[in-house]
């Protein structure tokens, strides 16, 4: 019998490649989003899909009553610039979100959620390469609403049984984040000014470094740990232990195009507040307890995105 999964922010970049693939592997996958940053073309025709804002108390009453095996919370406002200019709806969005959909997890007796926190919620890591244990300290709005969403995962899990993963993922890039929102992503950000044939606008230093992910390695680690004893109840870093300058990834991307080195136009603007300067994974323990490794390096991860946008 198929396992029913319900999945929070499937209409988003990383949920619609997680939609694909959980479906591929064999799972009724049914899809609830409100649209404020994920888009229905992301929505494959067939899928059981609603539109809820989970932010809204009661709001997820109106799912028929099925057997959820497992929820995967993905839906947030992905933004730290944007819950400075909106902290309000930050927490509405990542905190009270994720405390609705625990306590709907409570109220049906579903067994499971996978939760996707940040590597923001270290603030600027004391340790690199930064492991679990490190000392939390959330720089943003959109961190500590993160931060307190693994707290929720817990008394939950303690106090009604409800079993967690949660995955702190790093910078996520891949094809089919949203160009149109500036203030989310990275290579998005920096590929949105390139396709639209503008110098590239960089909030920050160019020697801020970070580890990035493909979207598919991401995908896969969730997948993995779906059915992983050992996975409950455990936090890891999601990231792929490589890190690069923001310079050396302009460098990437912009050869990619063409262009020497540092013939593209770039325009360094002051950086946003709660930017941590460097991050870098330490994925020992996901590596050993998930047997889960990266397979795409950086550069050519950026190589695949670009020729995925190039060809459509
Ligand atoms: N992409 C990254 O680099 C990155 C890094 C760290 C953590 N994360 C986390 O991973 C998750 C997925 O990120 P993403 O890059 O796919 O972001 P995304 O913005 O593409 O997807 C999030 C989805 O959640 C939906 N959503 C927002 N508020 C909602 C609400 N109140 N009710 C229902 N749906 C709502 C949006 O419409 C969107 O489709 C998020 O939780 C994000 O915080 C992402």
């Amino acid at each position: 019998m198929s396992k029913y999964i319900l999945l929070s922010g499937g209409a988003g970049f990383v949920g619609r490649w997680l939609f694909e693939k959980l479906s591929n592997d064999g799972y009724k996958v049914v899809v609830i989003d409100n649209l404020s940053n994920g888009n229905m073309t992301n929505i494959i025709s067939g899928t059981e899909f609603y539109q809820i804002d989970i932010s809204i108390e009661n709001s997820l009453n109106e799912l028929p009553n099925y057997e959820f095996d497992c929820v995967i919370h993905l839906a947030a406002q992905a933004s730290n610039a944007i819950s400075f200019l909106d902290p309000m709806l930050d927490l509405q969005a990542n905190q009270i979100s994720t405390y609705n959909l625990l306590n709907f997890c409570r109220n049906r007796n579903i067994k499971r959620i996978i939760y996707s926190s940040s590597m923001s919620a270290y603030g600027q890591p004391l340790e690199l390469p930064t492991p679990e244990n490190n000392q939390m300290l959330p720089d943003s709005f959109y961190a500590v609403h993160k931060l307190a969403g693994e707290h929720y995962c817990r008394i939950f899990q303690k106090e009604y049984g409800v079993d967690f993963t949660i995955f702190r993922f790093y910078t996520v890039y891949g094809h089919g984040q949203n160009l149109a929102n500036v203030n989310q992503g990275l290579l998005s950000i920096y590929l949105s000014y390139i396709f639209n044939k503008q110098p590239i606008v960089v909030k920050g230093s160019k020697d801020r470094v970070r580890d990035l992910i493909h979207v598919s390695d991401v995908v896969n680690a969730i997948s993995m740990s779906l059915n992983s004893e050992v996975a409950k109840n455990k936090t890891y870093n999601l990231g792929s232990g490589e890190s690069h300058t923001i310079e050396e990834l302009i460098n990437m991307i912009t050869n990619e195009f063409g262009y020497t080195t540092g013939k593209y136009p770039v325009i360094y603007e002051n950086g946003t507040p709660g930017d941590p300067f460097q991050t870098k994974a330490d994925i020992s323990k996901i590596s050993k307890e998930l047997n889960w490794k990266p397979q795409i390096s950086v550069i050519d991860g950026i190589k695949l995105t670009i020729k995925s946008y190039n060809s459509k």
